[in-house]
């Protein structure tokens, strides 16, 4: 690890020493769980025409509110698949996820284990902000699901970040608490992706002393990803 690995390590609260734990000893691989089937008339869009559909969409509500869609950005091509919830308000008026405070603690999450914006796509569950930054309902994650499954099988990641608790319980449709959901590598089935699941940013500003969690989340995330030829 190079110093400034060390110093975006501290900059999200983590101690140096806690590189010396080894992610696999808590590991376990749990068998898999189902994922939301894709839309087939989404199955053979390219990008374009993905993006088009999605800045039209009028499938739910939250179009009326919005002020544009946030499609997602980044490396297309990435190894790396980061899925958030859904835009706020900064997201929302610029257009590009995770470019509020949340964001810029998502940016040095990343830098600590070695990885620029650049280098990964983000994207949500949700294309459009809900008021007030509501939680998702179930019907508009519905509604979006297709649109997040086209972006999978287009990017082909070789690891999914699942961010914070709805993020986890869409992906892989469970209700189960975030706290069961971290800490093991899950499988989408049809995809056959491995994915992790660590907090959202937003709840990490909020309670520090959970970002050594994260810290674990990422370096599970990472060795898994290493582990993917
Ligand atoms: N929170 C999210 O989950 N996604 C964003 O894009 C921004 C904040």
């Amino acid at each position: 690890m190079d110093l400034r690995q060390q110093y975006y390590l501290q900059t999200i609260g983590i101690q140096r020493w806690v590189l010396r734990q080894q992610p696999e000893s808590e590991t376990e691989i749990e068998s898999p769980l189902p994922v939301t089937t894709p839309v087939s008339s989404y199955a053979s869009l390219d990008w374009d025409t993905l993006q088009q559909q999605v800045a039209g969409c009028t499938a739910c509500a939250l179009h009326a509110s919005r002020k544009q869609t946030v499609f997602g950005a980044g490396n297309k091509t990435a190894d790396w698949l980061i899925i958030g919830e859904a835009p706020g308000a900064e997201e929302d008026a610029q257009g590009e996820p995770f470019v509020g405070r949340a964001g810029k603690l998502l940016n040095n999450m990343l830098k600590a284990i070695g990885l620029e914006r650049e280098q990964v796509y983000i994207a949500n569950i949700l294309k459009c902000r809900p008021p007030n930054n509501r939680d998702p309902q179930p019907e508009e994650a519905r509604q979006c699901s297709a649109y997040l499954a086209r972006q999978i099988e287009l990017i082909a990641p070789k690891i999914i970040l699942a961010i914070g608790r709805i993020a986890a319980q869409k992906l892989l449709d469970t209700d189960q608490a975030i706290g069961r959901l971290r800490g093991v590598v899950h499988q989408l089935p049809e995809y056959n992706i491995p994915v992790v699941v660590t907090y959202h940013p937003a709840y990490l500003l909020r309670k520090p002393s959970e970002k050594r969690k994260a810290w674990q989340d990422l370096l599970l995330a990472y060795h898994t990803r290493n582990m993917q030829n």
